[in-house]
């Protein structure tokens, strides 16, 4: 298998390579959009030192898996990605399991763009890729993010507080998990 070009309603999710750096730049230079990953904007160099080794790592693509880029007729909307191309393939597919999650550039928030693109995965991940789980985590205080897993149909499982050496505003809540099974998945298709 490779990673496939995928299409939504709206979305055509293409995988990521070294040409969508520059809009990966434009991303991740907005501090709200970073407020929390980092608590603020990357620096250029730390877009490249982040960006460019998953624009060219393809070992999660025989697993189906990876980075995709969205598009909607051809404006960039953002990134999607499922089983981490930094993840160990072999693990990915051993274990059925992995995790997915998405970033809007701003102007693009509040269309519907995050869960379509998520949901037009999940169905990928789950009967293409043979997914068993899908896993999403985010800070507690980030409720878009939440509405998203929540909207995808995804089930909030647990929150952790954990520590760090810089902690950004909102992390003293902690990280929520959630997970949808192959199975809930399935029956939710069938009702
Ligand atoms: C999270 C993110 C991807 C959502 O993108 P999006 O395309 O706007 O998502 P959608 O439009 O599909 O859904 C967003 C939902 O969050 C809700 N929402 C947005 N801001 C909110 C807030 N501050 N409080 C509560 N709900 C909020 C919206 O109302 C919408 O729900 P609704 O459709 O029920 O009204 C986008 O905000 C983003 O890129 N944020 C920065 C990066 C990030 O945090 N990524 C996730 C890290 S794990």
């Amino acid at each position: 298998m490779s990673r496939p070009h995928l299409r939504t309603t709206r979305i055509d999710l293409r995988p990521m390579t070294i040409e969508h750096l520059p809009p990966l730049h434009r991303l991740d230079s907005d501090p709200e959009v970073m407020r929390y990953l980092l608590g603020r904007a990357r620096t250029p160099e730390e877009i490249d030192a982040f960006w460019v080794p998953r624009c060219v790592d393809t070992a999660a693509d025989e697993a189906g898996l990876g980075w995709w880029v969205g598009f909607h007729d051809d404006s960039f909307l953002g990134w999607w990605d499922l089983g981490r191309s930094d993840s160990n393939p072999d693990d990915l597919l051993r274990s059925g399991s992995a995790e997915i999650g998405w970033r809007v550039e701003r102007r693009h928030w509040g269309q519907g763009y995050a869960t379509e693109g998520a949901t037009t995965l999940l169905r990928h991940g789950f009967e293409t890729a043979g997914l068993q789980l899908v896993w999403a985590e985010t800070m507690a205080v980030n409720a878009a993010s939440r509405s998203v897993m929540r909207k995808a149909g995804m089930r909030y499982v647990r929150t952790e507080i954990r520590s760090w050496e810089e902690p950004i505003a909102g992390a003293d809540q902690g990280e929520v998990t959630y997970e949808l099974s192959h199975q809930d998945w399935s029956s939710a298709r069938e009702n």
